[in-house]
């Protein structure tokens, strides 16, 4: 397997997965039935697969694929890949940047509680069960001799004695700087997230997934890329779109206000690597292997006093997977993923998830990891000044493969519109082999900088990284389906959709052949500009920076984002239960439409996206 593809080919590769299963529901268990039936297209042999069992050069590879039920559906697809012209064009507009900037609490020592200046190497905040703490009485305060530094801890007695009592209390002191923002991070023995690093060589039965592993998840620093970073200093790395349980982890051990004590936390954040362990048996038959850790998980945090706080509503985790591969509903050997998500202690939680059900609560979507890390703000600005200052020489550009066998699919008729049209630049990608050139970020990205418009349709699953890769490279995504993006990222992504993207619905494509040429071509020209200059002033808030050297920054990352928004949902919650507010009762089936709504709008009222949810 090279790259993400082998151990993920199954995934984002064929299938009339992404569409038929997401799209009848109508009551919870149809959803759970649409789910079964959308994961099954995926069980099959990824193509790569077949390829190295055609090489037969690896007896064992080929038989983890047919152990694994994979053996059927292989179709070596042939590598054609199109040349991607760079040449000149219409100078695009430049605007000045619009940085929001953050009043990012300068952490000082002393205000700081407990763990703060967590730095004192690559494993500060990190302690193997060795080292847990014992489970005391006292509501789930953990001691630590880092808590002598603490300021006067406040008392909350307005708060009720709640077990939270604290940490309401301490957003209300001016004096702490980090008020209403400390993070807990509940130790984990290490099989739940540093062994499986460790055992970097066990995670993909394909690939060497040691080499995404490396720092701190970002994969291998890349360099040159033929022209795509070029003169953009550091800051590019060979990450794989599936790494994001490590770079989450790595990025909250650095997080500015992280505490050694539960009964002080804004929220509990759980370093369980779900995605990475699920990805070692996904295609194996062995269905309770699959849930082996999570059981684990689930059974070892709803053992500790912080749980007790709030039943879990307060924890959350990453699983840097779509969340199909955590919910599995029954048990035979031919359904997909784990059931994580299913589990009782996962429903307390919150999930990020790099794609989230349109009909569940309890998970998120936050952004795919991308190949930009930067280190400094500075990186940052001169990639937004440099993708916004691009010469564009095609309108449009679309890198993807027709699947035929997904008689859903509309990405064989975008191949055949972009081939027609002289201004749309179109790389094939191939699913096998060595030279897809989809798999490499700075193709990719080469592409994505060659174009006004890219075309994201939906590939196997609904979301896909390269959506994030458009918005990098200052590309106006082209959507095709609401659960692409507009339903999923509703944290990072402005709720009016039209102001950074295009949507043109999939339907139009299929049985109206509509032309996306046309459609993008009657665009004025100035609207395009205002699009490019929303799209570029996102590129900060889908990145995830590289914390390790930033002093300071003014900017607001993915993962800031992320955790802001958690910590909000938390604290309402919280607030809630103090004032005696009963929570709002959301309705699973709708989780999609929640985000949309409108002032004075309710989940039940009809929407225009409702058939496609339905
Ligand atoms: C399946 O996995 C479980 C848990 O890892 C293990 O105990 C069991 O022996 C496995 N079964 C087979 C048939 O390999
Ligand atoms: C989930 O939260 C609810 C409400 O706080 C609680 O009653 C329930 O016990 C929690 N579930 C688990 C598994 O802890
Ligand atoms: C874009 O094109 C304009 C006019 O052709 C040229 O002046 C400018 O230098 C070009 N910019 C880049 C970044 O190539
Ligand atoms: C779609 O329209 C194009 C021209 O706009 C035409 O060449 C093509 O044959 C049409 N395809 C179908 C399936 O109708």
């Amino acid at each position: 397997m090279k790259r993400h593809n082998a151990g993920d080919l199954p995934l984002s590769a064929p299938a009339g997965d992404g569409s038929g299963g997401k799209r009848a529901v109508e009551k919870e268990e149809e959803a759970e039935d649409k789910m079964d039936k959308y994961d099954k297209g995926r069980i099959r042999c990824s193509r790569l697969c077949f390829l190295f069992a055609l090489a037969a050069t690896v007896s064992i590879l080929a038989r983890h694929c047919y152990a694994a039920g994979l053996g059927r559906g292989g179709n070596a697809g042939v590598v054609r890949i199109e040349a991607v012209h760079a040449s000149p064009p219409p100078p695009s507009v430049r605007q000045d940047r619009k940085i929001v900037p953050i009043a990012r609490r300068e952490p000082s020592v002393s205000d700081h509680s407990p763990s703060a200046p967590v730095d004192a190497g690559d494993d500060a905040s990190w302690k193997p069960s060795a080292s847990e703490p014992a489970a005391s009485d006292n509501g789930g305060k953990t001691t630590s001799s880092k808590e002598k530094h603490s300021p006067s801890p406040p008392r909350g007695s307005k708060y009720g004695g709640r077990p939270f009592a604290r940490a309401l209390a301490s957003a209300d002191n001016k004096n702490d700087l980090c008020g209403g923002q400390y993070i807990y991070v509940q130790e984990l023995p290490a099989r739940f997230n540093k062994d499986m690093v460790q055992h970097c060589d066990k995670l993909s039965p394909w690939t060497d997934m040691c080499r995404y592993t490396t720092n701190g998840g970002f994969g291998p620093l890349l360099r040159g890329g033929k022209g795509a970073f070029q003169g953009t200093g550091a800051g590019w790395y060979d990450t794989d779109e599936h790494a994001l349980d490590i770079i989450f982890h790595e990025r909250i051990k650095r997080y500015e206000c992280l505490t050694d004590d539960p009964s002080l936390a804004a929220a509990v954040f759980v370093p369980f690597y779900a995605g990475l362990d699920v990805a070692r048996h996904l295609w194996g038959n062995n269905v309770s292997a699959r849930d082996e850790l999570a059981l684990d998980l689930a059974h070892h945090i709803a053992g500790r006093p912080e749980w007790r706080a709030m039943g879990g509503r307060d924890h959350f985790f990453v699983a840097g997977r779509t969340t199909w591969d955590f919910r599995r509903k029954a048990d035979g050997q031919a359904e997909w993923g784990s059931k994580l998500l299913n589990l009782p202690a996962a429903q307390n939680m919150t999930a990020l998830v790099v794609e989230a059900s349109p009909w569940h609560l309890n998970d998120v979507a936050i952004p795919y990891p991308t190949a930009f890390h930067p280190a400094s703000d500075e990186d940052l600005f001169f990639w937004q000044d440099r993708v916004r200052a691009l010469n564009r020489t095609h309108l449009f550009s679309f890198a993807g493969v027709a699947r035929p066998g997904d008689a859903k699919s509309i990405e064989g008729r975008l191949v055949d519109q972009c081939k027609e049209s002289p201004a749309c630049a179109l790389m094939e990608c191939s699913t096998t082999g060595p030279d897809n050139k989809c798999e490499s970020p700075a193709s990719v990205m080469r592409l994505f900088q060659s174009s006004t418009f890219c075309l994201l349709p939906r590939a196997g699953t609904d979301t896909s990284r390269p959506a994030f890769d458009a918005v990098l490279a200052g590309c106006i995504p082209v959507f095709f389906h609401p659960a692409s993006a507009y339903v999923q990222y509703s944290w990072h992504l402005p709720k009016s959709h039209t102001d950074y993207s295009v949507y043109i619905p999939e339907e139009d494509v299929r049985s109206k052949n509509a032309s996306v040429e046309e459609r993008l071509r009657k665009i004025p020209p100035e609207v395009v500009g205002k699009m490019r200059d929303a799209v570029v002033g996102l590129i900060p808030s889908v990145t995830y920076s590289d914390a390790t050297s930033r002093l300071e920054t003014t900017v607001k990352d993915a993962f800031d984002i992320a955790v802001a928004a958690v910590i909000s949902k938390v604290t309402k919650l919280r607030r809630g239960i103090v004032d005696g507010r009963p929570e709002e009762e959301k309705i699973e089936r709708y989780s999609w439409k929640y985000p949309l709504l409108g002032e004075g709008q309710k989940a039940e009222d009809p929407h225009e996206w409702d058939p496609l949810f339905n």
